[in-house]
Formats: C-alpha cells, structure tokens, sequence
C-alpha cells in the first residue's frame, strides 16, 4: 500500500505468519532498494514486492526485484503481459492484480502463478465495473486454474472464512493494516480510519482512475466538480500532483487523498501487526467451528 507498507509493516507481517508486501509505488527506485535490505534484514521469512504498473520509472523497480532476489512480486494497474514472463524467467513468482473476471482471464493468459480479485469494497485504486467481493470471487474462482487471493472488505477471520469458503484459496488485507503501528500513515490518517464510519468512504475519479477514498474537503471538491460536468482535464488538475501523500503520508485530512476501504467504519484501534494477524487467525478458527453450531444446522 503506498505510503503505509513500507519494510516496517511488510516485515512484522512476514515475521507474524503472513506475507508481508512492501508498496514501492510511493517509492523512488533508491529508497524501493533500501526498503528491500531493511526488510530482509528485520525477516528471514518470505515478503513481496508490489508493482503499480502505472509507476513511470517501472524498469529501474523491476530491476531491483531482480537483483535482489525479491521470491514474489505483485503487479497492479496495468497489463500483466509486460512484466510477467521477464520476472518468471528470473525465478520470481507473479501475482497480478485484478478486479474482474475478464481481467483475471487475461493475467491466468499471460502466465501469472496467481490473481488477487479485489473487490469494489476494497481501498485505494479499483476497477470501474464495482464488482463486489461477494460476487467477484465466485466467479474468477470458477473461471481461473491458478490460486485467487480474495481482497476487499476483509478484516476478520471470519471474513477470511468466508472468502475461502466462496472459492479463495487466500487473502490480502489492505486497510486493516493501514491502522497497524507498523504502517507509515501519518497518525492523522490512522485516527480517521479508525474514526471512519460505514458510509464515510467512497470509489470516485473513475475517469483518471478509480479511487476508494474518505469524504474529505477534498472529496467535496470531486464532487461540485461532477455537479458542474467538469471534464475529465479538469478532474487531473483538480486532482494535481501529491495529495495521497500529503494525505496519507503528511495528515493533511482536508486536502489529502485518503485511501481506504468500506471496512474501515469497522477498524475501531490502531494494533501491532502481529496482533492483527494472531486475531485473525484465532477468528478464523472460532468462524470454522462455529459452522458445526446449531446456526448452520438445519
Ligand atoms: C492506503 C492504501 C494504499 C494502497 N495501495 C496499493 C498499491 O499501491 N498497489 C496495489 O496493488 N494495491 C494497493 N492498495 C490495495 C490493497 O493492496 C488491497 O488490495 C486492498 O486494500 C484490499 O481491500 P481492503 O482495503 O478492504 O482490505 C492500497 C490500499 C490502501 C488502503
């Protein structure tokens, strides 16, 4: 996640049981390098790398994995045909991120070793077609040979639970993690995820690309700028240069773009990663067991 997951958080995930995945698309190509040794230096258990395709310096990204021998690499926001084969023959595993079934075709096509579907709950950048996590994973689970990673409203085991049961085989969780101690945020950010109730965010700028995001004052902005039928060059001016990281990185709450997911109106404290993972897992099991309960029974 850019501006969040830095080696802090991708390595207290790693170490917790998880995989943890630095978000280099907030990261110039020296300070992606220095994240990567930081990481394998605070872990000697597996992490990932995610790619935004959209990233403008790509190849000098794609040249670290390389070299540093980064085991999987996730790419988003672009077309999985580019990278995927380069990666592979560099012993890389390829994770592409997608949130339609036609898209999740196209990168089972292009020879990636899995798909995270993401649905229109999820935070940050999203596709435009708002196909839920609900419906989503049924649909590439069915379609695809390869492992699907179910992302978009998951906080809770028994969430995680209930992707698997709709044919996931694992899960990302983004915005949980936002509200972790070990997330980059600045503390203006968290305190709002953890603040933000159910209806507070909302996918927007489907014309530049589409963003779930709080309702802020800049938000107001977006949306007098639809009321007045602005076009899609007034969107990009309005939407300049900066403002997730002035939002998510510098606290500005008003003028900052503040990614985050539905599920945020359910993240009530900032926790150590790893106490985010164990209470998962630990809800995971309960939600298992409470399938043989008399609720399920009839
Ligand atoms: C602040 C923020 C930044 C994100 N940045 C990226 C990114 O750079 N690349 C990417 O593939 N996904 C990004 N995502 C999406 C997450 O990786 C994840 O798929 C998503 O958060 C899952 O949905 P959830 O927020 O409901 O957990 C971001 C999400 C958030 C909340």
């Amino acid at each position: 996640m850019i501006w969040c997951s830095g080696w802090e958080l991708a390595s207290a995930v790693s170490n917790s049981g998880g995989l943890g995945i630095i978000g280099s698309g907030s990261m110039y190509p020296e300070v992606l390098r220095e994240h990567v040794d930081k990481c394998k230096a605070a872990t000697n258990k597996p992490f990932a790398v995610n790619i935004p395709m959209l990233y403008p310096d790509i190849d000098k990204h794609i040249e670290t994995v390389i070299d540093k021998k980064v085991p999987i690499v996730f790419t988003s926001a672009g077309n999985p045909k580019t990278y995927t084969e380069h990666l592979k023959k560099n012993g890389i595993t390829v994770v592409h991120v997608v949130s339609s079934l036609k898209f999740a075709l196209k990168a089972q096509e292009a020879g990636v070793d899995g798909v995270v579907a993401e649905g229109f709950e999820a935070g940050g950048h999203n596709g435009r077609d708002e196909t839920t996590t609900l419906c989503l994973i049924p649909m590439v689970s069915k379609h695809l040979q390869i492992p699907v990673i179910a992302a978009g409203g998951i906080a809770t085991g028994s969430a995680m639970l209930a992707v698997m049961n709709l044919g996931a085989d694992a899960v990302q969780i983004g915005s949980r993690f936002v509200a972790s101690n070990e997330s980059s945020a600045h503390q203006n950010f968290k305190n709002t995820v953890v603040s933000a109730k159910e209806g507070d965010t909302v996918l927007t700028l489907k014309e530049i690309t589409p963003v779930r995001l709080i309702k802020n004052a800049f938000y107001s902005k977006v949306e007098e700028a639809y009321i007045r039928k602005a076009t899609k060059e007034e969107l990009i001016d309005l939407l300049g240069r900066g403002r997730a990281k002035r939002g998510m990185f510098e606290g500005n709450l008003e003028e900052g773009e503040l990614e985050i997911g539905q599920i945020a109106g359910d993240i009530d404290n900032v926790l150590p990663a790893a106490e985010i993972v164990r209470n998962i897992l630990d809800e995971f099991e309960e939600a298992k067991k409470e399938m043989n309960s008399e609720k399920f029974n009839f």
